[in-house]
Parts: C-alpha cells; sequence; structure tokens
C-alpha cells in the first residue's frame, strides 16, 4: 500500500477526493491534515472529521494546522463552497476527536519515523502547512517520496484573479518554499483540472452506486455545478482535486511535462500567478511534472470504483 497523508480545506472537492482516497485499497491514509483555504480552519478540520465518519473511517487521525496563510490576510472561497465549506449535502456534529497534536509536528514526525522515501504528501488547498513543516525541518525534504498537488495554472489563468489559481494564490509564499524544496512535485493546475469537468452521465455514475458515499460526492458534484454554470457556462463543473488521488491510483490517465515552475511573489496584478519555463530559457532546473491532459472519462469511472468500496 502506498502511505499518504492528505493535506487538505474542505471544500466539496476536497471531499470527493478524500472519500476516493479512503475507498482506495492501494492508499494508506496515514493522516488528514487541514488547512485553512475555502472557509477557515475550524471549518476545514471539522468538515474533514465529518468525511471520515461517512467513510466509516472514524480511526483515521485528522489534525488541525496553519489558520493562516504565511503573510497574507486569509481569502477564502465561500462564494463556491457555501458558508460551511461543503453546502448542499447534510452535515453532522463529527463525533470522532480532533487530534491534540498540531498538524505540522504530525507532518514532520511521520517522515521522520516512516523509511526514506516511503510517504507521499497530498496537498489538496493552500500549501501554509507543507511550507510550515519544511521550514520547522528541512531534513524531511529528502524524505519525501513525492509531493502531489493541486495549484497552479498558465494557459487557463486564474480562478481567483485573472491570474493566479486559488491555492497558490491564498498562500503564494507558501507554495514558493514547497516549490523549491526539492522534493518531487507533480502539479495539477487548471490546465487539467478544467478537463475533468462534470457532466449528468458522468454524475450519474456515482448517483447509481448503491451506498451512501456515491450519493454524497454526486450531491456535492451537483452543488458546485450550480455554482460553475454561471461561471463556465454549460460544460460541467472542473473536479480539481480528485485528480491529485487519481493520479496516484493510475497515472498513466494523465500527461504533462517536466518543467521549472516558479511563484510570482511581486506582482500587482499577478501575485500567485504560476510562471512555467516552457523552453528552458531561465536555467533553472526543472521541479515539477506539470499536467496539461486527463482521459476525464477514465478519471471519472476510477472515482466512482474508488467510492464503491465505502458504505
Ligand atoms: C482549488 O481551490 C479550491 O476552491 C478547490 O478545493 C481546489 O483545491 C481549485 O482552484
Ligand atoms: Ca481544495
Amino acid at each position: 500500500k502506498r502511505a499518504i497523508i492528505i493535506d487538505t480545506d474542505p471544500g466539496q472537492d476536497d471531499a470527493v477526493a478524500i472519500l476516493a482516497a479512503l475507498g482506495a485499497p492501494e492508499l494508506d491514509v496515514l493522516g488528514i491534515t487541514a488547512v485553512a483555504g475555502n472557509v477557515p480552519l475550524a471549518l476545514t478540520q471539522r468538515n474533514a472529521r465529518i468525511i471520515c465518519e461517512w467513510a466509516g473511517r472514524p480511526e483515521v487521525p485528522v489534525f488541525a494546522g496553519a489558520a493562516s496563510p504565511l503573510l497574507r490576510p486569509l481569502v477564502t472561497a465561500e462564494h463556491v463552497h457555501g458558508k460551511t465549506g461543503m453546502d448542499g449535502v447534510p452535515l453532522h456534529e463529527p463525533t470522532m476527536p480532533l487530534q491534540p497534536q498540531h498538524a505540522v509536528d504530525f507532518i514532520v514526525h511521520t517522515l521522520r519515523s516512516r523509511p526514506v522515501g516511503s510517504v507521499t504528501l497530498c496537498a489538496l488547498g493552500p500549501l501554509t502547512n507543507l511550507a510550515l513543516a519544511l521550514r520547522l525541518a528541512p531534513d524531511i525534504a529528502p524524505r519525501i517520496k513525492e509531493i502531489v498537488l493541486m495549484g497552479g495554472s498558465y494557459f487557463e489563468g486564474g480562478n481567483i484573479t485573472p491570474a493566479a489559481e486559488f491555492n497558490i494564490y491564498v498562500d503564494p509564499h507558501a507554495a514558493d518554499v514547497v516549490l523549491r524544496c526539492g522534493a518531487p512535485i507533480v502539479m495539477m493546475p487548471l490546465d487539467v483540472t478544467h478537463k475533468a469537468r462534470t457532466s449528468a452521465e458522468r454524475i450519474g455514475w456515482l448517483r447509481a452506486l448503491p451506498n451512501r458515499a456515491g450519493n454524497l460526492a454526486a450531491d456535492t458534484m451537483t452543488t458546485l455545478e450550480r455554482y460553475d454554470v454561471q461561471r463556465y457556462g454549460e460544460f460541467g463543473a472542473p473536479l480539481h482535486d480528485p485528480t491529485v488521488i487519481a493520479y496516484l491510483l493510475q497515472p498513466a490517465l494523465f500527461s504533462g511535462r517536466q518543467v521549472n515552475v516558479a511563484v510570482e511573489l511581486a506582482g500587482e496584478l499577478t501575485l500567485g500567478a504560476t510562471v512555467i519555463d516552457w523552453w528552458g530559457v531561465s536555467g533553472r532546473a526543472a521541479n515539477v511534472h506539470y499536467m496539461t491532459e486527463v482521459d476525464a472519462d477514465g478519471f471519472f469511472r476510477l472515482l466512482a470504483n474508488c467510492l464503491a468500496q465505502l458504505p
């Protein structure tokens, strides 16, 4: 089994990603670390616990991490995910506990105590927790098997400003730390997630599952569509974060290029933009496998297979 830590700000599409990971028999979810992003930390850590209970997995430890970005004030996305972060599905009061340990300490401790190259970090929100862990304990960088993250954009432009994707924009300084850390990084930017869109047929595959998880995932996608139809038109809602989990399970669904990615930290209009060196003109070494293509039907089928394993 592949050991992973999921760092996340649930979040509708985060919820589908976490459910898929908990359903996948190939993955061992060591813990879930919450970060402020789509909604404040008090809600993201609570939503993470609700999702574990939906999956029938209350033993998965959930940790709270950073409540705000490294340097900037927190920007949230209630306009997409609703006031709770997961509007559109009935939310209960979780009974599983929040772990007392800080998320950053859990990340550091896990990487130090497990064999070198055995733990993958999956980042589905702003990169604050990962950056703090790398700054607190630089020795963990060479111990990371791979960082697979949803964030960034090039061809598709931005979804929170004209230039920047939400996860990178919320904490660009953290993204900069992570992109320079030296560990292998796979990036799922808007350039690929905008090709992984819902449709009535694809939501139908999840709705048709005979369990609760399939229906919850279908509900969250329907909620996302309500918002995204106003923005992107008739073509359905991009399902961003689950691409990270799908990549771990079936990398051949995706293709991209090994390139250097840097984050704009100074631009007035372009703060948080991801700058891609397609032609090697910067002299900076490639640090990211940057994805641009996905087999969308294959992706949604894989999600349905994972969710089918849950209650
Ligand atoms: C990212 O922003 C969040 O709103 C989503 O959960 C996803 O992680 C997409 O830009
Ligand atoms: Ca997210």
